[in-house]
């Protein structure tokens, strides 16, 4: 357990399009509106310098870093962040929402990308100074689904691209979070998205929150 923590750590994960970010605007807002000190924060970024980490990362700059690289700039961010954000909110008793956090690692660059499962739980291990979530939400829509939000948020990229490069890599992300999910389900809350209202979504987040915290899962 990570020295002097005395908040609480949610995590938000899933593929890209699931609605993370709605949803954990939401879940601050409503924890904040039942009176818990909340700071809503995002992986990778959350501090100037893990901001400009992120942007190196997304852009599609000429030089593509290689997989290993961007491994290591991704737990570079998150070293920064947690040391100068995340662990002394968590000390001062905050709830820390974050959108990605280390399953997002094993999720893309070792499910996806390929990279050896355990040296990542090692690199994310030491990245994150030993901490790990209380909770980890993960929001969860079908492929599909997923595919017809990139086309529409995206009218200019064509399906067939989608398919082609982003699909089966989407979908072996997926199946990794799933994974992920089954060999920790304590920690790891699964949210099935399909079909479903963005409030109707937030109540079981919010339900997944109040099981844990009435635990007490934020004092050990
Ligand atoms: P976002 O746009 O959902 O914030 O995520 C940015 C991208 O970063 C997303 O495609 C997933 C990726 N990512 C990784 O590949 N590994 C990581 O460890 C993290 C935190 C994010």
């Amino acid at each position: 357990m990570h020295q002097g923590k005395k908040g609480f750590f949610i995590t938000l994960e899933g593929i890209d399009g699931t609605g993370k970010t709605t949803q954990a605007k939401l879940l601050a807002k409503n924890l904040k509106k039942r009176g818990f000190p909340v700071l809503l924060t995002r992986e990778p970024g959350g501090t100037l310098l893990a901001e400009r980490i992120r942007a190196i990362l997304l852009e599609l700059g000429e030089e593509k870093p290689v997989p290993l690289a961007e491994l290591l700039l991704y737990g570079a961010a998150r070293a920064q962040h947690v040391m100068k954000i995340i662990a002394p909110a968590l000390a001062a008793g905050t709830v820390v929402i974050c959108e990605r956090f280390s399953d997002s690692t094993l999720a893309y660059q070792g499910y996806g990308l390929g990279l050896d499962l355990e040296m990542i739980t090692e690199i994310n291990r030491i990245a994150a100074g030993g901490l790990a979530p209380d909770l980890t939400l993960l929001l969860h829509l079908e492929t599909e689904e997923i595919c017809r939000r990139i086309r529409q948020r995206d009218p200019e990229s064509s399906g067939d691209r989608i398919e082609a490069r982003g699909r089966a890599f989407l979908e072996k992300v997926q199946e990794g979070y799933l994974q992920l999910a089954e060999a920790a389900p304590e920690r790891i809350k699964v949210i099935r998205c399909q079909g479903k209202q963005i409030q109707e979504i937030q109540e079981f987040l919010l339900a997944a929150c109040f099981a844990k915290l009435g635990e007490g899962g934020g004092n050990g």
